[in-house]
C-alpha cells in the first residue's frame, strides 16, 4: 500500500474549519454591535497566521504542492496555482481584520464593518478553498504522485512540525476550544 501523504493536511483542516465556524458565528454579531470581544479577532488572526499560514500552508506550498510541481503539473495555470493565489487573497483579509481589530481595541469608533466583512469573507474565501483540496486536489495527489516520492514528503512534513514547539497544535487547539465555550 501506498503511504499516505495527505491525511495530516485533512486533520489540520478540521481545526481550521472550527476557527472559521467561530468567525461566522461572531462576525454577523460584531456587524450588528452585540459581540465586541476584540480579542477574539486577534486571537483568530495569531490562528491563522501561524498554525493555518505558518505551518499547514507552509506544508502545502514547500513539500504538498512543490511534488506536484516536480511530478508534471504546471507552475502557472494550474489547480497549484490556484491553491496559492487563495492563499495570498487570504492573507489580505487577514491583515485588514487585523489592522482593524487593533484600532478598535485602541478604542477607536466604527470598526465594526471591516472586522465583520474581512472575517466572513476569509471563512467563505477559506471553506471553498479547503473544500476544493480535500475533495479533488488531495485525492489527485494521491493517484499521481509516485511511491518513490512520497518518503520525501513525509520528511518535509516532519521538518515542518519540528520547527514548531512541543505544545504548538495542542495549544492552537485549545484556543480554538475556549473560544467554543464562549
Ligand atoms: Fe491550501
Ligand atoms: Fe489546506
Amino acid at each position: 500500500m501506498k503511504k499516505d501523504i495527505t491525511q495530516a493536511l485533512v486533520n489540520e483542516h478540521t481545526l481550521i474549519l472550527r476557527m472559521i465556524t467561530l468567525l461566522e458565528r461572531n462576525a454577523p454579531r460584531t456587524a450588528d454591535g452585540t459581540y465586541i470581544n476584540w480579542q477574539f479577532y486577534l486571537d483568530g488572526v495569531d490562528f491563522i497566521r501561524n498554525y493555518a499560514d505558518s505551518f499547514h500552508h507552509a506544508k502545502e506550498e514547500d513539500v504538498l504542492f512543490e511534488a506536484l510541481v516536480k511530478n508534471g503539473m504546471p507552475r502557472d495555470n494550474s489547480p497549484v496555482a490556484a491553491m496559492l493565489m487563495e492563499h495570498d487573497q487570504g492573507r489580505a483579509f487577514v491583515a485588514t481584520m487585523e489592522t482593524a481589530a487593533l484600532a478598535a481595541l485602541a478604542g477607536k469608533a466604527g470598526q465594526e464593518g471591516v472586522i465583520a466583512q474581512n472575517a466572513l469573507a476569509y471563512a467563505e474565501l477559506l471553506r471553498g478553498h479547503i473544500d476544493k483540496e480535500d475533495e479533488i486536489l488531495y485525492p489527485l495527489a494521491e493517484r499521481v504522485i509516485p511511491d518513490n516520492m512520497r518518503d520525501d514528503i513525509i520528511e518535509g512534513y516532519a521538518a515542518a512540525e519540528a520547527k514548531t514547539p512541543a505544545d504548538f497544535t495542542a495549544r492552537y487547539e485549545s484556543v480554538v476550544a475556549a473560544y467554543e465555550q464562549e
